[in-house]
């Protein structure tokens, strides 16, 4: 079970980070995907574009591989059992471990006149969200451990309080290093909020991933064979790396040991290597956001699944506590 909240379009780091491992699941898990429009409320958006952005990222969920008919692919709200199973979770939540929780420490620095409660318990809505479907493994990124740490905690107490209904949570990824996508500025990895520039979104055109990616950073060169390479640079080699062919990054690695390396030549192999990747993508997103009836068809769908396994969960979750007067 995983979740992407609808601030906005979906980036490179996205994809990298989440998606592709969704649709690696899909094959071996029984999943739940689902769009966390109730967890976006917590900062008040301009819900018209809320609305916007929910059909956008189902969209591209699908568009990026995800099956709707393989996985349970739905929006939060339309699972209301997810707010009821919330309120129960609330009650398993403590006050000061709900203050002293990075995003929110995080949050009320950001918007110190709205400092409210669901923003507060924004990870006990993230627990319910998880446990709704009594689900194990949850792929997402390093940024998100102290939330499933914490779902943890909240269904330790609820089972040691009223018996065993919930197994505990975790985070998943492949094995391998979690993937970061560096930003093409050089500092840090590619993100909603930061540098709008340096960010490659899976929406962009041809044209735009082109000219993002000419203006990225780069210098004169290296000046010693073998020269350890600053971030910006790395950076650059490591987005070939999610989207070129072997072989090109095998020659421009060795260019660069060499000293003759040209950073104009390797920027425009890696804008057209990756508007390949990405031209599929938006595309894709562009025909599904634009029928109307089968996006409606698989939020439909995906609710349908939800709720079925949702409505298992609070059958159990109230006979554990007792809430069953008949
Ligand atoms: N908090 C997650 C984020 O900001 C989004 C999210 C909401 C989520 N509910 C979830 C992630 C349940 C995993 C499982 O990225």
């Amino acid at each position: 079970m995983s979740g992407i909240r609808p601030t906005g379009y979906l980036h490179l780091g996205n994809y990298f980070g989440a998606l592709r491992n969704y649709v690696r699941m899909q094959d071996e898990y029984d999943c739940y995907f689902m769009v966390a429009d109730l967890h976006s409320l917590t900062t008040h958006p301009d819900t018209k574009e809320l609305r916007n952005h929910v059909r956008h990222v189902m969209a591209e969920n699908i568009a990026c591989g995800l099956d709707p008919d393989r996985v349970a692919l739905y929006c939060q709200s339309h699972v209301p059992e997810t707010a009821e199973l919330y309120l129960f979770l609330n009650m398993m939540a403590y006050m000061g471990e709900l203050e002293k929780t990075t995003t929110f420490k995080e949050k009320a620095r950001q918007q110190p006149e709205n400092i409210n409660a669901g923003l507060l318990t924004y990870p006990v809505l993230q627990a319910a969200d998880i446990v709704l479907h009594r689900a194990t493994l949850v792929p997402v990124g390093k940024d998100q451990e102290q939330h499933l740490e914490m779902a943890r905690n909240f269904v330790k107490r609820f089972n040691h309080r009223y018996g065993e209904v919930f197994p505990e949570p975790r985070a998943f990824n492949y094995g391998e290093e979690l993937v970061k996508v560096p930003s093409l500025d050089g500092a840090g990895k590619m993100s909603k909020s930061e540098n709008q520039f340096a960010t490659l979104y899976l929406t962009d055109d041809d044209d735009t991933i082109r000219s993002k990616i000419k203006k990225a950073k780069t210098d004169s060169g290296p000046t010693e064979p073998s020269q350890p390479k600053p971030d910006y640079i790395s950076g650059l080699f490591g987005l070939m790396k999610l989207v070129s062919a072997e072989d090109t990054i095998r020659k421009f690695e060795e260019d660069y040991d060499r000293c003759v390396i040209r950073y104009g030549d390797m920027k425009k192999q890696l804008g057209e290597d990756m508007v390949r990747f990405i031209a599929p993508i938006r595309e894709k997103t562009e025909a599904i956001t634009h029928d109307e009836k089968y996006l409606k068809e698989v939020m439909e769908k995906g609710a349908s699944k939800a709720r079925s396994s949702a409505q298992g969960t609070m059958r159990l979750v109230k006979e554990a506590i007792g809430l069953n007067y008949f």
